[in-house]
């Protein structure tokens, strides 16, 4: 028998993104990265995802960190790798809806500072919505990767995929991602979703799941005999749980095989030696849950990705109300449907985790409605699948007319105002973005920044490293 052709799979490693943002709270620190990316670089990875919302905020809000520079650390160090970012649509890396100009300009520092490709979803799936991005990413020349936020109900039927899927390739994308958040995705359905999907499209596709539901390699392999392109992995210390499968892992499936990647596993196990002292302060520290290291097979039942599932443990724990997690669970699916049926996948995932912990916590569904559910119910985010449940709307909104065009139609230009709100504060053209996502958070790091390049004594002396331009 002749032998196979040889189809490598190509593998995208999250452990600088999404396997630290889904199992310690993305508060991995760029110290502790950089030290090993020499390493990573000669792995052969298809990409290495690094940058996105939670890293941005978080950077900024909890590290301290100049989220722009980490990015360019990583240029630096990544010489043969490309690099890869997840960017939330019209929401850009923040949670709500920006004007045009914005999500250009961002997209082209993102590419100018070294992205090479974006990732870019819209929670609702609304394609108005990343029109924008994909477009800004096209003429950056950079690699445009639209997410299809994976998820089940009664809408998202085989032929809503395809379609889907046909007006992605159409729009201008480069490539198409199934970005399954809560690990939903079942290895059979798998199967059967690469192969439809590759009768209908031309341009590569990639997987991108979680382990949550305990599923996931399985998932990868079956998708990988029915074609697809491109899988999601995190190295050992930071996978499974609600992160991806372990990279060292699928590797060792596929060696010998028409879709082995020819990765070295003696090196990967030096890269995992580093990383696993990382985990074990985490755990002794109990930023790693080992609640969420488990198989959650409930996130079958409540369709809840692995960021959500650690984000409402904090919030429970926070409000003192630990006891209301299976409570809050079970409210998720409801809010959803009131929203429209809408994957749960930032910020809708937000959005309906917090809007199902007040309903828990108040004792009354929608007695305390966020700003963010009425702006769902507003049509503000875009369109969803399904109609809104009427009754809740109305308590939510009353007599308030939803919008029905595309959102950001309705955004008038901001930079310019950004611009001079920041003026005091800025030291580089980055900086009017980082303000625009996060107007607070940003403001504190730019003061915490001065603080540092002044020093307490109001000296110069940090300046001089060169930390930041000025
Ligand atoms: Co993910």
């Amino acid at each position: 028998m002749a032998e196979k052709a040889k189809k490598p799979i190509k593998i995208t490693e999250t452990i600088l993104r999404d396997a630290h943002q889904s199992l310690i709270a993305t508060r991995m620190t760029t110290e502790q990265m950089i030290p090993i990316v020499d390493k990573m670089d000669k792995v052969g990875y298809h990409s290495v995802e690094c940058w996105g919302g939670a890293t941005f905020d978080a950077s900024l809000r909890f590290l301290k960190e100049d989220p722009w520079d980490r990015l360019r650390k990583f240029r630096d160090g990544f010489k043969n790798t490309k690099l890869q970012m997840l960017f939330r649509g019209q929401n850009i890396l923040g949670y709500r809806p920006y004007a045009d100009d914005v999500v250009e300009y961002f997209v082209q520092k993102s590419i100018a500072n070294g992205i090479d490709i974006i990732r870019i979803f819209d929670c609702l799936n609304d394609l108005r919505n990343l029109q924008t991005a994909v477009s800004a990413a096209n003429k950056e020349k950079g690699h445009a990767q639209v997410a299809l936020s994976y998820t089940l109900g009664d809408a998202y039927t085989m032929d809503y995929w395809k379609d889907v899927a046909k007006r992605i390739e159409d729009m201008g994308a480069n490539s198409i991602c199934f970005k399954d958040m809560a690990g939903l995705l079942l290895p059979y359905t798998a199967t059967e979703l690469i192969t439809e999907l590759k009768q209908v499209v031309s341009i590569p596709i990639q997987l991108h799941t979680h382990y949550t539901s305990g599923v996931a390699s399985m998932t990868y392999m079956k998708a990988v005999e029915a074609g697809v392109d491109v899988i999601d992995t995190a190295m050992s210390p930071f996978a499974l749980g609600t992160s991806q499968p372990a990279t060292e892992v699928m590797v060792e499936t596929f060696k010998g095989t028409e879709y082995d990647t020819g990765f070295d596993q003696a090196l990967l196990a030096e890269i995992a030696d580093y990383f696993r002292p990382i985990r074990d302060e985490a755990l002794a520290s109990g930023l790693l849950n080992p609640k969420n290291l488990g198989v959650n097979i409930k996130t079958l039942l409540y369709q809840v990705p692995g960021g959500m599932l650690s984000n409402l443990t904090s919030q429970l724990k926070e409000q003192n109300a630990e006891d209301k997690y299976y409570e809050v669970l079970e409210e998720v699916p409801r809010v959803r449907k009131d929203l429209g049926e809408p994957p749960l996948v930032t910020p809708s995932s937000q959005i309906v985790g917090t809007q199902a912990v007040f309903n828990v916590l108040m004792g009354e569904r929608y007695k305390m409605v966020t700003k963010e559910t009425k702006g769902v119910l507003s049509g503000e985010y875009g369109a969803t699948i399904k109609p809104f449940n009427p009754e809740v709307q109305k308590k939510c909104i009353g007599d308030k007319k939803p919008i029905t065009c595309r959102p950001a139609d309705l955004i008038e230009p901001e930079l310019d105002k950004l611009e001079k709100e920041i003026a005091p504060w800025k030291q580089q053209d980055e900086d009017v973005l980082t303000y625009a996502l996060f107007p607070q958070v940003a403001k504190d790091f730019f003061e915490y920044r001065e603080a540092q390049q002044t020093g307490i004594d109001g000296s110069v002396a940090d300046k001089a490293n060169g930390a930041y331009p000025v």
